[in-house]
């Protein structure tokens, strides 16, 4: 079973409580980077930021990040180096998006997804493996190489 790390805003929150249950009662490690309880007014960085570092540390296998629509968990965790996050919400994707690209953090929104689709959602995600085609690592390493450009220098 997977070391699952999880966040959501208050857009999110219901939505983590229930599949939080889930995904113990199947066995997986959790760790928890909150929110802790629901607070209308707090901010998914707060959250999502340090999940996302933890997905890149190598200190959880995967990530699952929820808030209101997914939109702002995916982009501020796919600011964090070695993060390939995608806001998802079929369950093609939600397993190619690992086979074909690395996907290492799912991204969901608490307000579109239904708990059965979210649960289904994060399942195929944390079943899938990357492929290792040759094609797929080809892409990644030109993802890679745009992660370490330092665009501020113009390099
Ligand atoms: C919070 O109200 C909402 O804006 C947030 O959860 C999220 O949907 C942002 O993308």
């Amino acid at each position: 079973m997977a070391k699952v790390g999880i966040a959501a805003d208050h857009g999110g929150f219901l939505l983590k409580v229930a599949v939080l249950e889930l995904l113990r009662s199947n066995g997986h490690s959790i760790t928890d980077f909150g929110a802790h309880s629901l607070q209308e007014n707090d901010d998914y960085p707060d959250f999502v930021i340090p999940l996302a570092e933890a997905v890149a540390k190598g200190q959880v296998d995967r990530g699952v990040a929820i808030c209101g629509s997914g939109v702002g968990a995916s982009i501020v965790a796919n600011k964090v180096p070695g993060v390939r996050a995608a806001l998802i919400h079929d369950p093609f994707s939600a397993h190619q998006g690992v086979e074909d690209d690395n996907m290492n953090l799912v991204c969901l929104g608490g307000r579109v997804v239904g708990y059965s689709l979210a649960w289904e959602l994060i399942q195929r995600f944390l079943e899938a493996r990357f492929s290792g085609a040759e094609r797929h690592r080809r892409r990644l390493t030109k993802v890679a190489a745009l992660e370490r450009k330092d665009l501020r220098n113009g390099n």
